[in-house]
């Protein structure tokens, strides 16, 4: 069965836009692993708009499945990473004014400066996973340069409301994913992927783990908006 990760970046956007310590992603961690989620991934970003060095760092020891670091390739965050000891990293493009991350990252432009990070993440005994487009030669490039895994982009698919398109994009994710395990690298896919349309992407079969994060905690804001509701007009009776 794939495997479900799931991004807990918004349970810390939520807690930002008040400055104050709730909804703590600790504690999201913790109900998505009673709930069955395989792994908890979050994104350190070099602003720290959502997820901050504390959460990290508290993840790493409390998480009991997998803790799977999203983070831009720079010395800053491999010397974090050295000392927190997440399970795993992926690297990702990371551009200051992007909402989200916006595409994969572009192995075959900087597979010189990607290597040596590679290398010293994986001589730590850190997984590194590197998240790409669903392009051929980006999941020839990962294995030369030794990432143990690919999450191949789905955002195109996700985003795309034509049929035609859909099924374009979709074959594109499941050509590389057959591509890049055959190449011997694990696959892992995300980005956009909704309740909707996650499963086409679910039933590839070389695909091992998908990473989720929008429209989880958005249908859990919403599921759990009346219960939340109901508590308060409790309290106040
Ligand atoms: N994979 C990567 C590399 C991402 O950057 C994100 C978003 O943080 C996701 C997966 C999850 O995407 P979404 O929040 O759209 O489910």
């Amino acid at each position: 069965m794939t495997k479900l990760a799931v991004n807990i970046d918004h349970i810390a956007t939520i807690r930002e836009a008040r400055q104050t310590n709730e909804p703590d992603p600790l504690d999201a961690a913790t109900l998505v692993e009673l709930a069955g989620g395989d792994g908890i991934t979050i994104h350190l970003r070099g602003d720290r708009r959502h997820i901050k060095d504390r959460d990290l760092h508290l993840l790493c020891q409390m998480v009991k499945t997998k803790i799977n670091l999203e983070m831009a390739a720079t010395d800053e965050m491999v010397q974090i990473v050295l000392k927190e000891r997440p399970d795993m990293v992926t690297l990702v493009p990371e551009r200051a004014d992007e909402v989200t991350t916006e595409g994969g990252l572009d192995v075959v432009s900087h597979s010189l400066d990607l290597k040596p990070v590679i290398e010293t993440l994986r001589q730590a005994g850190i997984r590194v996973s590197i998240f790409v487009d669903p392009i051929p030669e980006q999941m020839r490039e990962a294995k030369k340069i030794e990432a143990d895994s690919v999450e191949i982009n789905t955002g195109k698919y996700a985003e795309t409301k034509d049929e035609e398109k859909v099924r374009v994009e979709y074959e594109k994710i499941r050509d590389c994913a057959q591509i890049a395990r055959r190449l011997g690298l694990r696959v892992l896919a995300g980005h956009g992927l909704t309740y909707r349309n996650v499963k086409l992407i679910s039933d590839i079969p070389e695909i091992e783990e998908l990473n989720i994060g929008h429209n989880i905690i958005a249908r859990a804001a919403l599921v759990g908006l009346e219960q939340a509701v109901r508590e308060m007009k409790a309290l106040m009776r």
